[in-house]
């Protein structure tokens, strides 16, 4: 996917928050580690770093969603970031999301802690995240 289409699937998908643009996209993708799994309706970002990975960022398209398009995409992504040398993955969820807290907990991902005030909506309070990890050595 190019940093265009990944720029407009996040915000059909991110309406409430801030969207990431085509350039901040094009930036994270510089970095070695860092791979898109998905396509035009579903996809995740993630990092690696050493023997750590990190979900910068999971989307489906709101017409294409409970279809496992997702659960498809993380789990892809898992397996890539394991053969990149990751043992455990990282990830912050909006502790009100619970559309994406389900699929994270149904991942066999686990909260190991929480950050008040660390997401800024565009209309509303400051809200905390979760911070959940897997061990990738048992998938
Ligand atoms: C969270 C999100 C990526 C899920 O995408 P999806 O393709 O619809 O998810 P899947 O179909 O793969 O769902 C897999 C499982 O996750 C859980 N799940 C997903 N959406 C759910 C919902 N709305 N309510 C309850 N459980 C849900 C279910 O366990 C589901 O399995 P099931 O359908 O067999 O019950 C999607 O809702 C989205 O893009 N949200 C906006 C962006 C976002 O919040 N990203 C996460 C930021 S941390």
């Amino acid at each position: 996917m190019t940093p265009s289409e990944l720029a407009t699937l996040h915000a059909a998908a991110f309406s409430a928050t801030r969207a990431w643009s085509a350039d901040e996209f094009a930036d994270l993708l510089k970095h070695p580690g860092t791979f898109v799994i998905g396509d035009a309706h579903s996809f995740a970002l993630i990092r690696t770093v050493l023997d750590e990975a990190e979900l910068l960022t999971i989307a489906t398209a709101p017409t294409m969603r409970r279809q496992g398009l997702a659960r498809a995409a993380l789990t892809a992504g898992e397996r890539r970031a394991q053969t990149e040398g990751a043992v455990t993955l990282f990830l912050e969820v909006a502790e009100d999301n619970d559309p994406a807290i389900a699929l994270y907990t149904a991942s066999g991902y686990r909260q190991i802690g929480r950050r008040p005030g660390y997401y800024l909506p565009k209309d509303g309070a400051p809200l905390a995240a979760l911070v959940l990890r897997k061990s990738l050595t048992v998938i």
